[in-house]
């Protein structure tokens, strides 16, 4: 009985592994994170020229963006049940998640609840590209060299426990929503990146509509970021 969970890459289609692609198209039951009910999932939208839906069940299973750990925890048991029901009843499950799974990912939760509740279950995870790789690809950039260190900052919780990481690393980069962009650049000149420090923001790298642009944190710090949405990253090289 197994499941595969699929990293399917950060939008553009001809980023997945052919692995992924192989297991895609082999799924009789494939499931994808959306927030909402009727909100189109991601992963599904990045996957879905590989599925052959004359022989694939697609079923949606949602995560919703609340903090309350009681109802999340309910729903990820809830989800993850879906899941091993298909299996146990013989079909090849495929669960699709954007990126790579083992970043900030709604698998995370989904693995926990199978290993603890449904341990017979044979688990395989295909990495996915990372949507930092996929922006720093188009950005055209190295995010570290030689000794330099990098941290992955999720910018949309608490800004003082981010300060430590932004102090210590020479590059950072910024998930999760660029809407608090703009918090976070007011912090980077306290926490010792220059005013002529580059600082990189896309918003939606490899599908439509992609935004990327470079500036100094000093031109920054009087706009308005470029990004808005969810999909965005920042990337701060502090010894540019
Ligand atoms: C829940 S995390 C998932 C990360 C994913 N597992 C990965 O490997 O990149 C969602 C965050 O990833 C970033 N992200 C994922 N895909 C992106 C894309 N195509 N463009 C910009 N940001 C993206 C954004 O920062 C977004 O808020």
């Amino acid at each position: 009985m197994k499941l595969s969970c699929i990293g399917c890459g950060p939008g553009d289609p001809d980023l997945l592994t052919i692995k992924a692609v192989n297991r895609i198209k082999r799924a009789d039951a494939i499931f994808t994170p959306t927030s909402k009910e009727g909100k189109p999932s991601i992963a599904l939208a990045i996957a879905k020229k590989y599925i052959d839906e004359s022989r694939t069940v697609i079923t949606d299973l949602i995560f919703p963006m609340i903090k309350d750990k009681e109802s999340l925890r309910l729903q990820w048991k809830t989800n993850s049940r879906i899941i091993a029901d298909a299996v146990h009843s013989g079909k090849n499950s495929v669960y699709l998640t954007v990126g790579d799974p083992s970043l900030y990912s709604t698998w995370n939760y989904i693995h926990k609840e199978l290993k603890e509740n449904y341990n017979d279950i044979n688990i395989e995870i295909i990495p996915g590209v990372p949507s930092f790789f996929a922006f720093a690809a188009q950005a055209k950039m190295s995010l570290v060299e030689g000794d330099q260190t990098l941290g992955i900052v999720p910018a949309c919780y608490d800004l003082d426990k981010i300060k430590h990481t932004v102090a210590s690393c020479d590059s950072i980069i910024f998930l999760k929503d660029g809407r608090y962009f703009d918090s976070v650049i007011e912090i980077l000149s306290e926490t010792g990146f220059s005013d002529n420090s580059n600082i990189t923001i896309a918003q939606d790298v490899s599908i439509d509509k992609e935004i990327l642009e470079t500036k100094k944190l000093k031109d920054l710090r009087n706009t308005k970021n470029p990004a808005g949405k969810y999909f965005s990253i920042m990337v701060a090289r502090k010894n540019d």
